[in-house]
């Protein structure tokens, strides 16, 4: 019986070996449990107004703040390697920027100029996406528009996500990503689009978005100018349950697809709301993230591409449909020249 045969009885002990799944690198290949798919992937990627060439980012060795060319190079990469998606961020000229955020609702603010380049380049060749935020084109920095106070007033904030929702919109996204985290946005956004005949945009609703430290390259990424932190906002670090009721609303109010950030910080608040929803679900591997890995590569401490590998797999494993990482392109790459 089961005793004998576990017990060393037989003189064969241990009959059951796991181990024997994982004798070659094709028998692993073979019974891999989950693995990520060039079309998985979403490249987030920054373009600066102003600029004829690409200005490296320091903080995120590797990452660049593109040129309206180099950054159209890029987009004909991550076609060529089978990425999915585009995620852009406009960086304006700094004395643009404003109390309002007046570049982000321009029809001629650099993201919107760089939408429609991109279009030009790869039409639909990528899925294109917008961050749908203001703190890339406000002086102050934050999310959103201030009160007399200086707090950032959620209502005012949402007029201003319709106007730049329609207006990205107009200038060819296919998908907005709503990253401020105020109260009501996917709802104001969609109502937004449809009534300006933007019926077929899509909304990647940044659901579980947690104030964090691991956002610090991204500040250089950005020319940020924000002083203070982003938490009377963004979600706090020690809730999970919380995420159940953004999501809640996110889908009542018409999210076409949901979002983790950071990732690996996050991965259980990941796992139980793919386990919930029937829409795909994001991760955002985040600039903090990436530039772990580089920093650390950087110095020996670990295998790069190793150690990039295992984070996807992360995701994948904790239930992600795509992942937005600085890595897209040349994991696609990579994945590709394996097969
Ligand atoms: C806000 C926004 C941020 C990121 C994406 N959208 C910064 C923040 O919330 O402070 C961070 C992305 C990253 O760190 O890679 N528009």
């Amino acid at each position: 019986g089961v005793d004998a045969e576990f017990s060393g009885a037989s003189g064969t002990f241990p009959t059951v070996r796991p181990r024997r799944l994982r004798t070659t690198p094709a028998m692993r290949r073979m019974v891999a449990e989950h693995r990520t798919h060039p079309a998985d992937l979403i490249l987030p990627a920054f373009v600066r107004e102003g600029v004829d060439a690409p200005v490296p980012i320091s903080s995120m060795p590797g990452v660049v703040q593109h040129s309206l060319d180099s950054l159209r190079a890029a987009a004909v990469e991550a076609v060529e390697a089978g990425v999915s998606g585009l995620m852009l961020f406009g960086v304006p000229e700094d004395e643009k920027k404003d109390a309002v955020g007046t570049p982000g609702t321009d029809p001629d603010g650099i993201l919107q100029v760089a939408l429609r380049a991109v279009r030009a380049e790869v039409g639909d060749e990528l899925v294109l996406m917008a961050d749908t935020c203001l703190d890339e084109v406000t002086d102050h920095g934050h999310c959103g528009v201030l009160d007399s106070e200086g707090r950032v007033d959620n209502d005012a904030t949402l007029a201003r996500y319709g106007e730049m929702a329609v207006v990205q919109a107009e200038a060819g996204a296919r998908v907005l990503g709503p990253s401020g985290m105020m109260d009501g946005q996917i709802g104001v956004i969609r109502r937004a689009l449809d009534a300006a005949g933007h019926q077929d945009v899509a909304l990647l609703a940044y659901t579980a978005k947690y104030t964090s430290a691991f956002y610090g390259p991204f500040r250089e990424a950005v020319n940020s100018s924000l002083r203070g932190d982003r938490s009377t906002y963004q979600q706090d670090p020690p809730n999970a349950r919380e995420a159940l009721r953004e999501l809640a609303l996110d889908l009542a109010e018409g999210a076409d697809m949901v979002m983790v950030k950071p990732g690996l910080p996050y991965l259980d608040v990941l796992r139980t709301i793919a386990d919930r929803v029937t829409v795909p679900v994001a991760a955002y591997q985040i600039s903090g993230e990436y530039a772990m890995v580089e920093v650390a590569a950087e110095r020996g401490l670990l295998d790069r591409e190793r150690a990039i590998d295992e984070t996807l797999t992360a995701f994948k494993r904790a239930g992600a449909d795509l992942v937005l990482t600085y890595w897209a392109t040349e994991f696609a790459r990579r994945s590709r020249e394996r097969l």
